[in-house]
């Protein structure tokens, strides 16, 4: 639910991208880290060959129940991002909203990104998105925001208890609080690490793997395609449209 109300502007900007950017025609889609499938079913049910990998599989069992409910065919995989391997390359992918940041080392940046041009067709785009900090010193804020949905009210806070600016490391929270139409209380806290990037340090990451991807549009998450923005340290919530280089 957190994020549903994101999805058709998001899967919008996806279109209008792959019309824009990708040097081939789009059919075959992938996403990373898809959790629930939010993306993955929408694309779906927009008629693309749909493909996401996530390492949980009560996320993926979501998922599979989701498509079914809704009489649609994507492709459910178990596995990780650090290392993917398919048959057939796909034409795009896209990872927003953080996932990326949930590889918690340069290491496993580097091999998901590497992985990610191995299995995409030459011309093929990745569109990632995440927040960036500050490059001088910063206060986390706490975000709260309320969403209802089929009669559930869902109050979400998202907090950083903990950052590690050495380690790059901070701990985000996240509680949510639904209150369903009848009346019941559902109350769940999650806490995980992300990797903490500033535009420079995600600048430093790509140019290693300029031999693989070129940058060629960068945006925030206004999700405006007619409003590109310049990758500087201004961009805090960057959506970033790397294009694979023909090997
Ligand atoms: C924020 S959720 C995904 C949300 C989804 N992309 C969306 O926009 O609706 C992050 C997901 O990344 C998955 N994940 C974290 N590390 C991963 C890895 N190394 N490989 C595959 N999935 C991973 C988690 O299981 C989780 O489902």
């Amino acid at each position: 639910m957190l994020f549903r109300e994101e999805t058709p502007v998001e899967v919008a900007f996806f279109e209008e991208a792959f019309q824009r950017y990708a040097d081939r025609r789009v059919r075959r889609v992938f996403e990373p880290g898809c959790g629930s499938g939010r993306l993955v079913v929408a694309m779906a049910a927009k008629g693309y060959d749909a493909t996401g990998l996530d390492l949980s599989d009560a996320m993926l069992n979501y998922m599979r129940r989701k498509l079914k409910r809704r009489g649609l065919t994507a492709t459910c995989v178990k596995g990780d991002m650090t290392q993917l391997e398919f048959d057939k390359p796909f034409d795009a992918a896209f990872c927003t909203y953080n996932t990326f940041r949930h590889l918690l080392t340069e290491k496993d940046a580097l091999a998901h990104l590497h992985s990610m041009a191995d299995c995409l067709a030459s011309g093929g785009i990745y569109i990632l998105g995440m927040h960036l900090v500050p490059e001088e010193d910063y206060e986390a804020v706490v975000e709260r925001f309320k969403t209802r949905q089929a009669g559930t009210t869902l109050s979400t806070t998202i907090s950083v208890p903990h950052t590690d600016a050495q380690k790059r490391l901070e701990t985000l929270r996240v509680k949510l609080r639904a209150v369903k139409s009848s009346g019941e209380v559902i109350r769940i806290q999650s806490e995980f690490p992300l990797r903490l990037y500033t535009p420079t340090q995600l600048k430093r990451l790509f140019k290693k793997v300029s031999d693989r991807f070129e940058l060629v549009e960068s945006f925030d998450f206004a999700y405006d395609i007619d409003d590109p923005l310049p990758f500087d340290k201004e961009l805090l919530e960057g959506l970033f449209v790397l294009r694979k280089i023909a090997p």
